[in-house]
């Protein structure tokens, strides 16, 4: 007997329909619908049932008034119980424990693991991400990918790598948002919004000396600005704490001429953790 599935009339074997199952994640595809497939013009075509005849008005209960849902207020709700979680937390690990039982960011459904931190919490410098990709969304650490080894190599540079377990040479990294969002679409700015309590108290509780903004979203969630090709390299306050806005490594990949400006603010950074930079 034939038991392979097939795809648009084709027989596939198992190994091919999961990469075509993984290839449709990485797409974005965060949700089947149903198991089994509905034939809606089968469905259409079937007789109508038989119903009662409608009572007359007079004899008909009326329509309870049904709530509707003001997604503003429900936004402003998230963002609230976010807010007390993230205030409850009084170490990195409750913080952790509390965002993950988290339910007020839809993203949570969809991605396969939460990515809250990796490297050294002890260490000088934090360095604030965007979101997960496909591979952190797979490990449920952040900068693991393509970007996250170009990252590795920039700090290793200037002598600063997640492994050191000396503070002094340690980077701690986390991202605006723990979840991935499917297709690596933009965090939405709700999505955002949801997320910053948590990432203040992050902060609060690492408190490193400096933090670099990698790339528009934590410049946008940090500063309420975007256009890092401008920010970049100029040093800011952030979270109370001085901050070097940096192009993303992922762009960096894709535009190899910006790397003489990356190497400039890696030293930027390394001459103010010296003491010597402004
Ligand atoms: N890009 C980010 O900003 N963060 C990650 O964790 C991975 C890629």
């Amino acid at each position: 007997m034939d038991s392979n599935p097939t795809y648009q009339g084709i027989d596939i074997d198992a190994d091919t329909a999961l990469a075509l199952l993984e290839w449709q994640g990485e797409m974005g595809v965060d949700e089947p619908i149903l198991d089994m497939p509905v034939d809606r013009f089968e469905i259409a075509a079937r007789p109508k049932a038989e119903t009662a005849p409608p009572l007359p008005l007079e004899l008909q209960a009326p329509t309870p008034a049904r709530p509707v849902a003001d997604p503003a207020e429900d936004a402003a709700a998230h963002v609230a119980t976010a807010e007390a979680l993230a205030a409850g937390a009084e170490t990195l690990d409750q913080l952790a424990a509390a965002q993950e039982g988290f339910d007020g960011i839809e993203l949570k459904k969809g991605a396969r693991n939460f990515c809250f931190a990796d490297g050294n919490p002890g260490a000088r410098v934090l360095i604030l991400g965007e979101a997960p990709g496909d591979e952190e969304d797979r490990q449920g650490r952040p900068f693991v990918g393509r970007a996250g080894q170009l990252l590795d190599r920039m700090f290793d540079a200037i002598g600063l790598s997640r492994q050191a377990v000396d503070a002094e040479k340690a980077i701690y990294i986390t991202n605006v948002l723990t979840w991935r969002p499917p297709g690596n679409r933009d965090p939405s700015p709700e999505e955002i919004a949801v997320s910053m309590p948590f990432v203040r108290r992050h902060i609060e509780l690492a408190a490193p000396d400096l933090i670099v903004l990698m790339g528009n979203i934590p410049c946008q969630a940090a500063l309420g600005r975007r256009g890092i090709l401008r920010l970049r390299g100029n040093w800011t306050e952030a979270f109370g704490r001085p901050a070097l806005p940096m192009t993303h490594p992922a762009y960096l990949l894709r535009n190899a001429p910006a790397k003489r400006e990356a190497w400039a603010d890696l030293l930027s950074l390394s001459a103010r953790l010296d003491g010597q930079g402004r």
